[in-house]
């Protein structure tokens, strides 16, 4: 997770750097394949596509600086997103910090040819009241969404309803160690945790499964079949594919998750795509499997 620097920067791990430099290269797919949708240069000959958009849901700090060499600064997702060719046709970027906002108005001066729009707030309530509205069917844009919080603050009524618009992508960064903080060892917990992960998740059924008795556990094992997750055997994987099934229920086509782990291996995030374009989500395995090949020979 990222920390807090002293003048409202971030201070991230090399997870993070693995989660942008990700992020850069799907951004570089998406908008050469994109670009071509606005002219004859595609599979249906014609150009269809009026523009396509980037939104940054978490802008944060522009330049985070990473924990291991604190004078050194990287890229942040604005930057990343601003510098991918060909360009975008425009750019939002939402932050709560107005701190980070600052940082993120400098960015007009520094890409004086880009169409940015900022807007301070709480990301749900930015996109669902102010900038989902603008995206209809019928006004034929395309919007990729970067959904990268430190914890859970992304609301599940704000991903149905970007889904459900149907012109939306969203590239979520799922904070799976912000549930398991959540889910208390020894008893259930306690109704507000519920509610409060029902806001995120949007189902709570599996809380009551991994919270049964061990003999209700054990009545579910007919014959070789796995055994479900108890809270004690409760996986990190196990969390991030059940975020993706309940992706699946509002998008068509859903990535494979890539789990972002700290230093000690701990799994912190889950990165995924869920879209309304197959050719999307077999991109974005492409650069997932790729990347997690190179991680197991240690490049
Ligand atoms: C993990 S950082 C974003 C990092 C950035 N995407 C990057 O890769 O460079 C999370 C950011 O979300 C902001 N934030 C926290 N809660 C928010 C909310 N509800 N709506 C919008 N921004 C929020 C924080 O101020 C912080 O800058």
């Amino acid at each position: 997770m990222g920390q807090l620097g002293s003048e409202g920067e971030d201070i991230i791990g090399p997870w993070s750097e693995e989660k942008l430099d990700l992020l850069a290269k799907y951004l570089k797919a998406y908008s050469a394949i994109m670009s071509n949708q606005k002219t004859s240069n595609n599979p249906t000959g014609k150009p269809w596509l009026r523009a396509y958009y980037y939104i940054d849901a978490f802008a944060g700090s522009v330049r985070p600086r990473t924990k291991a060499d604190e004078e050194r600064y990287i890229e942040g997702s604005p930057l990343r997103a601003l510098q991918t060719e060909p360009r975008f046709d425009g750019y939002w970027f939402i932050d709560v910090s107005p701190q980070r906002i600052e940082l993120v108005e400098r960015l007009r001066e520094e890409f004086p040819d880009c169409a940015i729009e900022i807007r301070q707030g709480n990301c749900n309530e930015v996109l669902c009241n102010d900038i989902i509205p603008r995206f209809p069917r019928a006004s034929i844009q395309r919007a990729f969404v970067f959904l990268d919080p430190y914890g859970l603050q992304v609301d599940w009524e704000t991903v149905r309803k970007l889904a459900n618009i149907r012109t939306c992508d969203i590239f979520v960064n799922f904070s799976v160690m912000g549930v398991t903080r959540l889910l208390p060892r020894e008893q259930s917990p306690e109704p507000e945790v519920v509610e409060q992960l029902s806001k995120v998740m949007g189902n709570t059924e599996w809380i009551n499964q991994i919270y049964r008795t061990p003999t209700e556990h054990q009545l579910d094992l007919f014959g070789n079949q796995e055994p479900s997750p108890s809270r004690t055997t409760l996986r990190a994987e196990w969390l991030a594919s059940l975020y993706t099934d309940q992706l699946r229920t509002l998008f068509p086509y859903v990535s494979k998750p890539v789990l972002m782990k700290n230093s000690t291996n701990s799994v912190l995030y889950a990165l995924c795509l869920a879209s309304h374009n197959q050719t999307a989500i077999s991109i974005t395995n492409d650069i997932f499997n790729r990347h997690e090949r190179l991680k197991q020979i240690g490049r």
